[in-house]
């Protein structure tokens, strides 16, 4: 487990919140304490009146690569309370509103957190997919809840069980983005919807989101509670650590044994 807090980064401007993955050369996998420091930027945004609208991104060609696989061999998450959850359950009760810029691959939790944030953009680059039956696991996020809701249940269930990947046009044709820019303008394009955004009255904006968030609060916290408990199960059986192993060994897994 990496200590190191800066792979996340933040910066306040002009009310908005930036939170950013920097790890690229490990394509922005999500270590615990990567997990921590974003819970902790966003809990703090709750009262400080500095910040109205919250952006998250990657770097130039990943948004993330989802949870540190060799973190989740090492230390596996031990409960509710552990880093992983934290995020989620933080992500899922956020006031302000999310923004979310994606440029390459946005992969296990790097899309199931998208189903959280209220606007997303991509860049033609930016790719889908939620690998976690092929790592012999089971959805997080609530996304068993929220992806069949949002992209339909025959799409939802390509990319759960299957782990196809959508690229950038389909996730926009899916609903999964609100819209899609040319790499080379999207981060101008993202920051001028966050200044709009956090133009607007703060106090209606808030209400809006609440409210349209409002009916699904408890199915969500439910149903991320089911899941968590399932995805912890899973993680510790045999299906999950050939698949986990076979991805660090850089080799293709084997599930033959299994029944
Ligand atoms: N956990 C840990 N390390 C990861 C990682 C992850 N989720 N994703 C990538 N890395 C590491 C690789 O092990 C490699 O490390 P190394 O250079 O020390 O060998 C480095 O990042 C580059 O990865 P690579 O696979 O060579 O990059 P790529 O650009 O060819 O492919 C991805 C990018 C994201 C498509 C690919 O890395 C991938 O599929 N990652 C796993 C995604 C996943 O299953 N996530 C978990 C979802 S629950």
């Amino acid at each position: 487990m990496t200590n190191d807090s800066s792979l996340i980064t933040t910066e306040v401007s002009d009310k908005i919140l930036r939170i950013g993955i920097a790890r690229p050369e490990k394509r922005n996998a999500l270590t615990m304490a990567m997990y921590d420091a974003m819970s902790t930027a966003l809990e703090a945004t709750e009262q400080d009146r500095q910040v109205r609208v919250i952006l998250l991104h990657g770097t130039a060609s990943c948004f993330t690569s989802g949870n540190d696989l060799s973190d989740f061999a090492k230390h596996p998450p031990q409960g509710e309370n552990s880093p992983v959850f934290r995020f989620l359950r933080t992500i899922s009760q956020t006031t302000k509103p999310l923004l979310a810029m994606v440029s390459g691959p946005a992969v296990g939790i790097g899309t199931t957190m998208l189903l959280h944030c209220d606007l997303v953009y991509a860049d033609e680059t930016a790719r889908f997919q939620l690998p976690f039956v092929n790592l012999g696991l089971c959805p997080e996020a609530a996304s068993s809840y929220l992806l069949p809701r949002r992209i339909g249940p025959q799409r939802a269930a390509d990319m759960l069980l299957l782990g196809e990947m959508v690229d950038a046009a389909t996730a926009l044709e899916y609903g999964l983005i609100n819209q899609l820019f040319d790499s080379a303008t999207l981060e101008d394009q993202v920051l001028a919807k966050a200044t709009r955004l956090a133009a607007q009255p703060p106090e209606a904006v808030r209400l809006t989101k609440s409210l349209l968030k409002e009916q699904q609060q408890e199915p969500i916290a439910n149903v991320m509670r089911k899941e968590g408990a399932l995805f912890l199960q899973q993680l510790a059986k045999p299906e999950a650590q050939e698949a986990i192993s076979a991805f660090l060994q850089r080799r293709k897994a084997d599930f033959s044994q299994f029944s």
